[in-house]
Protein backbone atom coordinates (compact mmCIF):
# COMPACT_ATOMS: atom_id res chain seq x y z
CA UNK A 1 0.00 0.00 0.00
CA UNK A 2 1.30 3.36 -0.95
CA UNK A 3 -0.45 6.62 0.05
CA UNK A 4 -2.78 7.80 -3.19
CA UNK A 5 -2.78 11.35 -2.51
CA UNK A 6 0.03 13.63 -0.65
CA UNK A 7 0.84 17.12 -0.03
CA UNK A 8 4.83 17.72 -1.06
CA UNK A 9 5.62 20.73 1.99
CA UNK A 10 8.86 21.27 0.07
CA UNK A 11 7.44 22.16 -2.87
CA UNK A 12 3.87 22.91 -1.57
CA UNK A 13 2.12 21.31 -4.00
CA UNK A 14 0.02 17.81 -4.87
CA UNK A 15 1.51 14.69 -5.36
CA UNK A 16 -0.78 11.73 -6.83
CA UNK A 17 -1.15 8.31 -8.10
CA UNK A 18 -1.96 8.92 -11.89
CA UNK A 19 -4.97 5.85 -11.88
CA UNK A 20 -5.39 5.77 -15.71
CA UNK A 21 -1.82 3.93 -15.89
CA UNK A 22 -2.59 1.12 -13.59
CA UNK A 23 -1.95 -1.71 -13.73
CA UNK A 24 1.15 -0.86 -16.38
CA UNK A 25 2.74 1.61 -15.01
CA UNK A 26 2.85 3.36 -11.44
CA UNK A 27 3.34 6.88 -12.61
CA UNK A 28 2.47 10.25 -10.17
CA UNK A 29 1.19 13.47 -11.39
CA UNK A 30 2.10 16.68 -9.79
CA UNK A 31 -0.12 19.06 -9.61
CA UNK A 32 0.73 22.82 -8.26
CA UNK A 33 -2.89 24.39 -9.02
CA UNK A 34 -6.50 24.18 -8.13
CA UNK A 35 -7.67 23.65 -11.95
CA UNK A 36 -5.04 20.69 -12.50
CA UNK A 37 -6.61 19.30 -9.57
CA UNK A 38 -10.12 20.10 -11.39
CA UNK A 39 -8.97 18.27 -14.71
CA UNK A 40 -7.51 15.48 -12.48
CA UNK A 41 -10.90 14.13 -10.82
CA UNK A 42 -12.53 14.98 -13.84
CA UNK A 43 -10.26 12.74 -15.57
CA UNK A 44 -10.63 10.13 -13.18
CA UNK A 45 -6.67 10.17 -12.63
CA UNK A 46 -7.82 9.93 -9.01
CA UNK A 47 -11.10 8.67 -8.25
CA UNK A 48 -12.90 7.47 -5.71
CA UNK A 49 -15.27 9.32 -3.19
CA UNK A 50 -12.93 10.18 -0.32
CA UNK A 51 -9.92 10.55 -2.17
CA UNK A 52 -11.75 13.46 -4.20
CA UNK A 53 -12.59 14.57 -1.17
CA UNK A 54 -9.45 15.03 0.44
CA UNK A 55 -7.90 15.95 -3.23
CA UNK A 56 -10.49 19.18 -3.72
CA UNK A 57 -9.41 20.18 0.20
CA UNK A 58 -5.73 20.67 -1.20
CA UNK A 59 -6.95 22.11 -4.81
CA UNK A 60 -8.84 24.58 -2.28
CA UNK A 61 -5.27 25.07 -0.60
CA UNK A 62 -3.35 25.65 -4.34
CA UNK A 63 -6.28 28.03 -5.25
CA UNK A 64 -5.33 30.37 -1.59
CA UNK A 65 -1.72 29.76 -2.73
CA UNK A 66 -2.63 30.80 -6.38
CA UNK A 67 -4.06 34.25 -4.55
CA UNK A 68 -1.42 35.01 -1.59
CA UNK A 69 -0.92 38.82 -3.83
CA UNK A 70 -4.83 39.79 -3.92
CA UNK A 71 -6.67 42.01 -1.73
CA UNK A 72 -8.94 40.31 0.85
CA UNK A 73 -12.35 41.15 -1.06
CA UNK A 74 -10.60 39.32 -4.25
CA UNK A 75 -9.33 36.22 -2.44
CA UNK A 76 -12.83 35.58 -1.10
CA UNK A 77 -14.20 35.33 -4.66
CA UNK A 78 -11.17 33.76 -6.04
CA UNK A 79 -11.64 30.72 -3.19
CA UNK A 80 -15.33 30.86 -4.33
CA UNK A 81 -14.94 30.15 -7.86
CA UNK A 82 -12.29 27.87 -6.83
CA UNK A 83 -14.49 25.71 -4.76
CA UNK A 84 -17.29 25.80 -8.39
CA UNK A 85 -14.89 24.87 -10.35
CA UNK A 86 -13.93 21.53 -7.73
CA UNK A 87 -17.85 21.29 -6.71
CA UNK A 88 -18.77 20.97 -11.18
CA UNK A 89 -15.98 17.64 -11.50
CA UNK A 90 -17.76 14.79 -10.65
CA UNK A 91 -21.78 14.93 -9.09
CA UNK A 92 -22.54 11.85 -7.47
CA UNK A 93 -19.85 11.36 -4.58
CA UNK A 94 -21.18 13.81 -1.44
CA UNK A 95 -17.10 13.44 -0.03
CA UNK A 96 -16.12 16.22 -2.65
CA UNK A 97 -18.78 18.67 -1.25
CA UNK A 98 -18.74 17.98 1.94
CA UNK A 99 -14.80 18.30 1.82
CA UNK A 100 -14.79 21.88 0.16
CA UNK A 101 -18.21 22.60 2.22
CA UNK A 102 -15.76 22.32 5.38
CA UNK A 103 -12.52 23.96 3.78
CA UNK A 104 -14.69 27.16 3.21
CA UNK A 105 -15.68 26.92 6.48
CA UNK A 106 -12.22 27.57 7.72
CA UNK A 107 -12.34 31.39 5.47
CA UNK A 108 -13.46 34.05 7.57
CA UNK A 109 -15.95 36.62 6.52
CA UNK A 110 -14.29 39.61 8.11
CA UNK A 111 -10.72 40.95 6.57
CA UNK A 112 -7.67 38.87 7.76
CA UNK A 113 -4.08 37.82 6.80
CA UNK A 114 -4.18 35.73 3.92
CA UNK A 115 -1.48 34.07 4.39
CA UNK A 116 -2.58 32.73 7.63
CA UNK A 117 -5.75 31.56 6.53
CA UNK A 118 -3.68 29.46 3.98
CA UNK A 119 -2.11 27.78 6.63
CA UNK A 120 -5.28 27.32 8.13
CA UNK A 121 -6.62 25.71 5.09
CA UNK A 122 -3.63 23.50 4.57
CA UNK A 123 -3.87 22.56 8.23
CA UNK A 124 -7.37 21.17 7.65
CA UNK A 125 -6.42 19.03 4.30
CA UNK A 126 -3.87 17.75 6.15
CA UNK A 127 -6.28 16.59 8.84
CA UNK A 128 -8.75 15.21 6.64
CA UNK A 129 -6.01 13.07 4.86
CA UNK A 130 -5.02 11.56 8.32
CA UNK A 131 -8.68 11.32 9.34
CA UNK A 132 -9.14 9.09 6.11
CA UNK A 133 -6.82 7.03 7.30
CA UNK A 134 -8.15 6.50 10.54
CA UNK A 135 -11.55 6.30 9.48
CA UNK A 136 -10.27 3.25 6.73
CA UNK A 137 -8.43 0.96 9.95
CA UNK A 138 -11.52 1.69 11.86
CA UNK A 139 -13.84 -0.21 9.08
CA UNK A 140 -11.53 -2.21 9.03
CA UNK A 141 -11.67 -3.44 12.35
CA UNK A 142 -15.29 -3.58 12.68
CA UNK A 143 -16.13 -5.02 9.21
CA UNK A 144 -13.79 -7.72 9.90
CA UNK A 145 -15.54 -9.02 12.78
CA UNK A 146 -18.41 -9.87 9.83
CA UNK A 147 -15.51 -11.68 8.14
CA UNK A 148 -14.82 -15.54 9.43
CA UNK A 149 -11.99 -18.22 8.37
CA UNK A 150 -11.93 -19.02 4.74
CA UNK A 151 -14.67 -16.75 3.08
CA UNK A 152 -14.63 -15.77 -0.41
CA UNK A 153 -15.67 -12.31 -0.17
CA UNK A 154 -16.77 -10.49 -3.64
CA UNK A 155 -16.32 -6.99 -4.29
CA UNK A 156 -17.37 -4.50 -7.55
CA UNK A 157 -14.87 -1.43 -8.46
CA UNK A 158 -12.31 -0.22 -6.01
CA UNK A 159 -12.94 0.78 -2.83
CA UNK A 160 -9.83 0.18 -1.77
CA UNK A 161 -6.45 2.44 -1.49
CA UNK A 162 -6.71 3.80 -4.23
CA UNK A 163 -10.05 5.15 -3.91
CA UNK A 164 -8.99 6.65 -0.19
CA UNK A 165 -5.73 7.67 0.91
CA UNK A 166 -4.49 4.55 2.21
CA UNK A 167 -5.84 1.51 3.28
CA UNK A 168 -9.44 1.88 1.51
CA UNK A 169 -13.28 1.09 2.86
CA UNK A 170 -14.97 -2.03 1.20
CA UNK A 171 -10.90 -3.53 1.36
CA UNK A 172 -10.51 -2.58 5.16
CA UNK A 173 -12.32 -5.47 6.59
CA UNK A 174 -10.32 -7.90 4.39
CA UNK A 175 -7.01 -5.89 5.19
CA UNK A 176 -7.86 -6.43 8.45
CA UNK A 177 -8.95 -9.84 8.70
CA UNK A 178 -5.70 -11.28 6.86
CA UNK A 179 -3.26 -8.97 8.50
CA UNK A 180 -4.67 -8.26 11.94
CA UNK A 181 -6.74 -11.10 12.60
CA UNK A 182 -4.75 -13.93 10.68
CA UNK A 183 -8.07 -15.11 8.48
CA UNK A 184 -7.73 -16.76 5.51
CA UNK A 185 -9.93 -14.77 3.04
CA UNK A 186 -10.06 -14.63 -0.87
CA UNK A 187 -11.08 -11.95 -2.83
CA UNK A 188 -12.86 -11.56 -6.22
CA UNK A 189 -13.00 -8.41 -7.66
CA UNK A 190 -15.55 -7.91 -10.58
CA UNK A 191 -13.57 -6.16 -13.68
CA UNK A 192 -16.49 -2.95 -13.37
CA UNK A 193 -16.77 -2.29 -16.79
CA UNK A 194 -16.61 0.46 -18.35
CA UNK A 195 -13.77 1.94 -16.36
CA UNK A 196 -12.90 -1.64 -15.24
CA UNK A 197 -11.73 -0.46 -11.69
CA UNK A 198 -11.63 -3.80 -10.17
CA UNK A 199 -9.89 -5.06 -13.04
CA UNK A 200 -7.50 -2.83 -13.19
CA UNK A 201 -7.11 -1.15 -9.35
CA UNK A 202 -8.31 -3.94 -6.90
CA UNK A 203 -6.29 -6.90 -8.64
CA UNK A 204 -3.60 -4.49 -8.81
CA UNK A 205 -3.41 -3.20 -5.04
CA UNK A 206 -4.29 -6.46 -3.77
CA UNK A 207 -1.77 -7.81 -5.45
CA UNK A 208 0.87 -5.64 -4.60
CA UNK A 209 -0.14 -6.59 -0.96
CA UNK A 210 0.20 -10.28 -1.83
CA UNK A 211 -3.63 -10.64 -0.94
CA UNK A 212 -5.08 -13.65 -2.83
CA UNK A 213 -7.44 -11.93 -5.41
CA UNK A 214 -9.17 -13.19 -8.74
CA UNK A 215 -11.04 -11.17 -11.42
CA UNK A 216 -14.17 -12.21 -13.17
CA UNK A 217 -16.26 -10.55 -15.49
CA UNK A 218 -18.89 -8.75 -13.76
CA UNK A 219 -22.22 -11.09 -15.64
CA UNK A 220 -20.16 -14.15 -14.10
CA UNK A 221 -20.93 -12.87 -10.68
CA UNK A 222 -24.50 -14.23 -10.28
CA UNK A 223 -23.22 -18.18 -11.13
CA UNK A 224 -20.61 -17.81 -8.74
CA UNK A 225 -23.30 -17.45 -6.36
CA UNK A 226 -25.24 -19.97 -7.39
CA UNK A 227 -22.81 -21.95 -7.21
CA UNK A 228 -21.71 -21.19 -3.31
CA UNK A 229 -18.68 -19.68 -4.17
CA UNK A 230 -19.34 -16.47 -2.81
CA UNK A 231 -19.98 -16.14 1.23
CA UNK A 232 -19.76 -12.08 1.79
CA UNK A 233 -19.96 -9.32 -0.40
CA UNK A 234 -18.61 -5.18 -0.03
CA UNK A 235 -18.96 -2.38 -1.75
CA UNK A 236 -18.28 1.21 -1.32
CA UNK A 237 -20.37 3.79 -1.65
CA UNK A 238 -20.17 7.28 -2.97
CA UNK A 239 -23.65 8.49 -1.04
CA UNK A 240 -25.59 6.82 1.37
CA UNK A 241 -28.85 8.64 1.64
CA UNK A 242 -31.78 7.81 3.86
CA UNK A 243 -33.75 5.20 1.61
CA UNK A 244 -30.45 4.48 -0.86
CA UNK A 245 -27.10 3.50 -1.22
CA UNK A 246 -25.32 5.34 -4.73
CA UNK A 247 -22.14 3.31 -5.61
CA UNK A 248 -20.94 2.47 -9.01
CA UNK A 249 -22.98 0.79 -11.49
CA UNK A 250 -23.98 -2.85 -11.33
CA UNK A 251 -23.60 -2.39 -7.44
CA UNK A 252 -27.49 -2.58 -7.38
CA UNK A 253 -27.95 -5.82 -9.65
CA UNK A 254 -25.16 -7.45 -7.11
CA UNK A 255 -27.43 -6.64 -3.96
CA UNK A 256 -30.49 -8.01 -5.64
CA UNK A 257 -28.62 -11.60 -6.48
CA UNK A 258 -26.63 -11.52 -3.41
CA UNK A 259 -30.67 -10.85 -1.46
CA UNK A 260 -31.98 -13.93 -3.77
CA UNK A 261 -29.47 -16.71 -2.75
CA UNK A 262 -29.16 -14.90 1.08
CA UNK A 263 -25.98 -13.76 0.78
CA UNK A 264 -24.65 -10.76 3.51
CA UNK A 265 -24.63 -7.44 1.10
CA UNK A 266 -22.74 -4.81 3.02
CA UNK A 267 -21.21 -1.45 2.45
CA UNK A 268 -18.73 0.54 4.02
CA UNK A 269 -17.46 3.88 3.97
CA UNK A 270 -16.95 6.84 6.23
CA UNK A 271 -19.22 8.70 7.69
CA UNK A 272 -18.22 11.49 5.58
CA UNK A 273 -20.26 10.11 2.78
CA UNK A 274 -23.21 9.79 4.41
CA UNK A 275 -25.61 12.34 3.55
CA UNK A 276 -28.97 11.31 4.99
CA UNK A 277 -31.00 14.28 5.12
CA UNK A 278 -31.35 13.74 1.65
CA UNK A 279 -32.76 10.44 -0.74
CA UNK A 280 -33.01 8.85 -3.73
CA UNK A 281 -34.78 11.23 -5.72
CA UNK A 282 -32.50 14.28 -4.77
CA UNK A 283 -29.16 12.83 -6.44
CA UNK A 284 -27.52 13.54 -9.48
CA UNK A 285 -25.84 10.34 -11.08
CA UNK A 286 -23.24 11.09 -13.22
CA UNK A 287 -23.34 10.70 -17.10
CA UNK A 288 -19.82 10.18 -18.83
CA UNK A 289 -19.14 10.36 -22.27
CA UNK A 290 -19.56 6.60 -23.78
CA UNK A 291 -18.41 6.83 -27.04
CA UNK A 292 -15.18 7.15 -24.81
CA UNK A 293 -15.92 4.64 -21.86
CA UNK A 294 -18.25 2.35 -23.62
CA UNK A 295 -17.94 2.17 -27.03
CA UNK A 296 -14.33 1.63 -27.18
CA UNK A 297 -12.03 0.06 -23.80
CA UNK A 298 -10.63 3.10 -22.05
CA UNK A 299 -11.08 5.42 -24.92
CA UNK A 300 -8.57 2.95 -26.90
CA UNK A 301 -9.37 4.03 -30.80
CA UNK A 302 -7.70 1.05 -32.45
CA UNK A 303 -10.43 -1.31 -30.15
CA UNK A 304 -13.55 0.32 -31.47
CA UNK A 305 -15.88 -2.86 -29.41
CA UNK A 306 -19.28 -0.98 -30.97
CA UNK A 307 -20.11 0.27 -34.62
CA UNK A 308 -19.12 3.93 -34.61
CA UNK A 309 -21.11 6.61 -33.36
CA UNK A 310 -23.75 4.00 -32.12
CA UNK A 311 -25.87 5.66 -28.95
CA UNK A 312 -24.24 4.43 -25.41
CA UNK A 313 -25.69 4.64 -22.06
CA UNK A 314 -23.04 5.12 -19.57
CA UNK A 315 -24.40 6.18 -16.05
CA UNK A 316 -21.18 5.85 -13.99
CA UNK A 317 -23.31 4.90 -10.73
CA UNK A 318 -26.50 3.45 -9.30
CA UNK A 319 -28.73 3.26 -6.51
CA UNK A 320 -29.68 0.52 -4.12
CA UNK A 321 -32.46 0.15 -2.17
CA UNK A 322 -31.90 0.25 1.96
CA UNK A 323 -34.27 -3.00 2.49
CA UNK A 324 -31.16 -4.88 0.11
CA UNK A 325 -28.34 -3.99 2.21
CA UNK A 326 -27.58 -6.29 5.34
CA UNK A 327 -25.69 -3.80 6.55
CA UNK A 328 -23.58 -0.47 6.64
CA UNK A 329 -19.75 -0.43 8.38
CA UNK A 330 -18.62 2.77 8.84
CA UNK A 331 -15.66 4.10 11.34
CA UNK A 332 -18.06 4.22 14.53
CA UNK A 333 -19.51 0.31 14.00
CA UNK A 334 -21.52 -1.99 11.79
CA UNK A 335 -25.49 -0.43 11.55
CA UNK A 336 -28.41 -2.14 10.15
CA UNK A 337 -30.31 0.24 7.88
CA UNK A 338 -32.79 1.50 10.66
CA UNK A 339 -29.82 1.27 13.21
CA UNK A 340 -27.77 4.01 10.66
CA UNK A 341 -30.55 6.64 10.46
CA UNK A 342 -31.12 6.84 14.58
CA UNK A 343 -27.48 7.09 15.32
CA UNK A 344 -26.56 9.90 12.92
CA UNK A 345 -29.90 11.23 12.28
O1 LIG B 1 -16.10 6.34 -10.69
P1 LIG B 1 -15.24 6.02 -9.49
O2 LIG B 1 -14.09 5.13 -9.80
O3 LIG B 1 -14.85 7.26 -8.73
O4 LIG B 1 -16.22 5.20 -8.55
C1 LIG B 1 -15.76 4.74 -7.32
C2 LIG B 1 -16.77 3.94 -6.58
O5 LIG B 1 -17.88 3.75 -7.00
C3 LIG B 1 -16.36 3.46 -5.23
O6 LIG B 1 -16.97 2.25 -4.91
C4 LIG B 1 -16.77 4.51 -4.18
O7 LIG B 1 -16.31 5.77 -4.54
C5 LIG B 1 -16.26 4.17 -2.83
S1 LIG B 1 -14.54 4.41 -2.73
C6 LIG B 1 -14.01 4.06 -1.17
Amino acid sequence: MIPTIEWDAKTRTVKLIDQTKLPGHLEYITASTHAEIGRIIKNMNIRGAPAIGVAAAFGMVLAAQENQNQNFEHFIKSMHQAANLLKNTRPTAINLFWAIKRMLKIIPAEKSDIEQITERLLEEALQMWQEDINCNKAIGKHGASLLSDNDVVLTHCNAGSLATVLYGTALAPIRWAIEEEKKKIEVIADETRPRLQGARLTAWELNYDKIPVKIETDNTAGLLMRKGLVQKIIVGADRIVSDAVFNKIGTYMLAIVAKYHNIPFYVAAPSSTLALEQKESDVIIEQRDGQFEVAKIMGIATKPIAPNGVECINFAFDATPMELVTAIITEDGVFSPKELLAHYL
